[in-house]
Formats: C-alpha cells, structure tokens, sequence
C-alpha cells in the first residue's frame, strides 16, 4: 500500500527534473561570490519579491535569524504573534543569538490586527526601563494559524503603525508564495511593505533545502556578514541553487492544486462526526483536525499510518496535514477513508 505523508510539505524529494538540473549546474565558491547559478537564483528571488537584492541560506530558520541579527542589537525587542515560527520553532534562536526579547500580541488565526500591535509597542519615554521596540516579525501564511493568509491591505495596515513607531518590518514568508497564489497576487505586492523578506524552496517548492532573505542592497550586505558568523557561508552552493531556480519555473502555479486538495480534505474531515475543522482557516495548503475529547494523538497516528497515512501532531487532540508536490487526488482519497474509517 502505498503511504501518503501529510505530516509536511518539507517531506518532498525531488523531482527526476529536477535532479538532473541539480546535476548540470555550473558552480563555483558561493563564499567568495563566484557561484553563478547561485548568484542568478538570488537576482531571481529579489526581482521576485522587488527587492534589490537577496542572499542564499541552507534553511528558513536561518534566513529568520539572520533577518533579527541584522535588524536588532542586544536588548532590543521584537514583536511576534504568539503563535510565529519565530518564537516557538527556532530553539529560542532570538534571544541565543540575537540577544532580543519577544513581545508577544494577541493573534486571530495567527495573524495580527494593528491594535494589537500598536498595544504592544513599548513607550519611548521609558526607555532607560523598557526595551526597545525595534522590529515586528509577520508570517505569511501563518503555519499555525492554519495557513491563514495576510492580504496587502491588511499587510499595509500594519506596516503604518510599525512605521508611526519608528519599527523595521520582516517578514517571515516561508510559504509567501501559497498566500500570493491562494489570492492571485503577485508576492511583491505582499512584500512591498517590508524591509526584509525570507522565502523558503524546501516547502511547497519542493526543492532539498534551501531559503533567501532578500531586502535593500545596504541590509544584505549587513546580513551576509551574520550568514557568515552563523555558519551559513557554503561554498559550491549552486548545486542547491540550481534546484531552487527550477521550482521557481516550474512549482510555483501548481500551489493551488495543493490547496484544492486541502480545501477538499478540509470539508471531507469537518463532516465525519466528532471531528472539528476551522474551514475560515483552511486557505492554503493546511488542514488542522481537532480529535474528539480525550483522543489520544499517538493512537490516532499509529491507526492512521496503519491505512498507509501520515499526520503530524502540534498538540494535546491537535493534528496537523499538509498538502505538497508529493500528495496528489487518490493521496486526498486515501487520507479521507482513513479519518473517515477511525472517526466512527
Ligand atoms: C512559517 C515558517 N517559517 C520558517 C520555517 C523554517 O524553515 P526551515 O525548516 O527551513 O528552517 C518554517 C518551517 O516549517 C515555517 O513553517
């Protein structure tokens, strides 16, 4: 039987095609910046995101804490929904190496409101007591918020008031190209208010590893020096690269068969009895499933994995599928009889 893993769209090998454009591309030594199939992913990324420029990482965590080094100096404080990335999956990378603290705001579905972060700006006129605001970290789409997209307005909204307050902007768009396509925007528009920019290839993209922080030419040239202290400097990285500007022609449109796909499972999943589905937050290619009272996660997964499907846990009565390159409709099918098989 065969499996199908919905436990992330970071589980994607790639493609035969994309192998063999790994295989032909032409490289040399990224840390001196003579990589040339890395130095045109890089142009690519940053026309993409109408940025001026952009700097290849091995991860979107680092492409995060390279942003926050870059934007922040010890003591300083960054504001974050409660739920980022940023604050609860990067080992606390914020404050082991960037030596900030985090103001968390109240989120809906993982996204910010310009109140909330207006509450949560320090007052400068406290400053030798308070730490200082200097930068607010948004996440489109929001992982678990559902995968719940930002629109431009309401990104807009919320640069006036980081602005109003002197904050710098990054934005953590390690799925931005879900939310631009979940919309039909171009992702420079969802990029336009911000000074810093990380986009990942290992996701949806389904490219091996790799991610960009991209943003004016003055702040990467400040970033590529904490690439550098954070060890993220890689020598024939245009093998890599080669995988990214592949996925970039050819894995970009085809999102939104990922999201018809977890919009199906989604509705399929919020009729079986016992069994609770946000469908407002199924917007991209993620489908959160609360379990009924008193479930128990790991039984859920082995009776799952069992009828050849895989999930993820987040929490207690909580699981988690996402839909990928790798997932397709006899995949949905599948996932769909087994819920429907143990949700009796
Ligand atoms: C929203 C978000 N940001 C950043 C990352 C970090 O990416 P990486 O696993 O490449 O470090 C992830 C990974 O899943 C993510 O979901």
């Amino acid at each position: 039987m065969p499996t199908v893993d919905l436990r992330s769209d970071t589980v994607t090998r790639p493609t035969a095609a994309m192998r063999e454009a790994m295989a032909r591309a032409e490289v040399g030594d990224d840390v001196m910046g003579e990589d040339p199939t890395v130095n045109g992913l890089q142009e690519a990324v940053a026309a993409l995101l109408g940025k001026e420029a952009a700097l290849f990482m091995p991860s979107g965590t680092m492409a995060n804490q390279v942003a926050v080094r870059t934007h922040t100096e010890p003591g300083d404080e960054i504001i974050l929904e409660g739920t980022a990335h940023i604050y609860i999956y990067e080992g606390g990378g914020f404050a082991a190496l960037s030596g900030v603290s985090v103001c968390c705001a109240p989120g809906e579905r993982g996204l910010l409101t310009p109140a909330a972060v207006a509450a949560a700006i320090r007052a400068p006129g406290s400053l030798s007591h308070f730490p200082v605001t200097r930068l607010l970290c948004l996440e489109n789409s929001a992982n678990r918020g559902g995968g719940t997209v930002y629109t431009p307005a309401r990104t807009r909204a919320l640069a006036v008031v980081a602005r109003e307050h002197g904050l710098a902007l990054h934005l953590d768009g390690a799925r931005l190209l879900n939310a631009a396509v979940a919309q039909g925007v171009d992702p420079a528009e969802l990029a336009e208010p911000f000074d810093s920019v990380s986009v990942c290839l290992s996701k949806g993209l389904g490219c091996p590893v790799g991610s960009l922080l991209a943003g004016s030419r003055a702040f990467i040239e400040r970033a590529h020096r904490f690439r550098k202290q954070f060890g993220g400097g890689m020598r024939q990285a245009g093998i890599l690269a080669a995988a990214g500007l592949h996925a970039l022609e050819r894995h970009v449109d085809r999102l939104a068969d990922d999201h018809r796909r977890a919009r199906r499972l989604a509705e399929a999943l919020a009729r079986l009895p016992g069994l609770e589905v946000d469908l407002e937050a199924v917007q991209t290619n993620m489908v959160y499933i609360g379990l009924p009272a008193g479930a128990d996660n790991a039984a859920w997964l082995a009776e799952l994995k069992a009828r050849g499907v895989l999930a993820g846990a987040v929490k207690p009565g909580l699981l988690r599928a996402v839909t990928h390159l790798d997932v397709d409709d006899a995949g949905i099918d599948a996932a769909i009889d087994a819920f429907t098989a143990l949700a009796r």
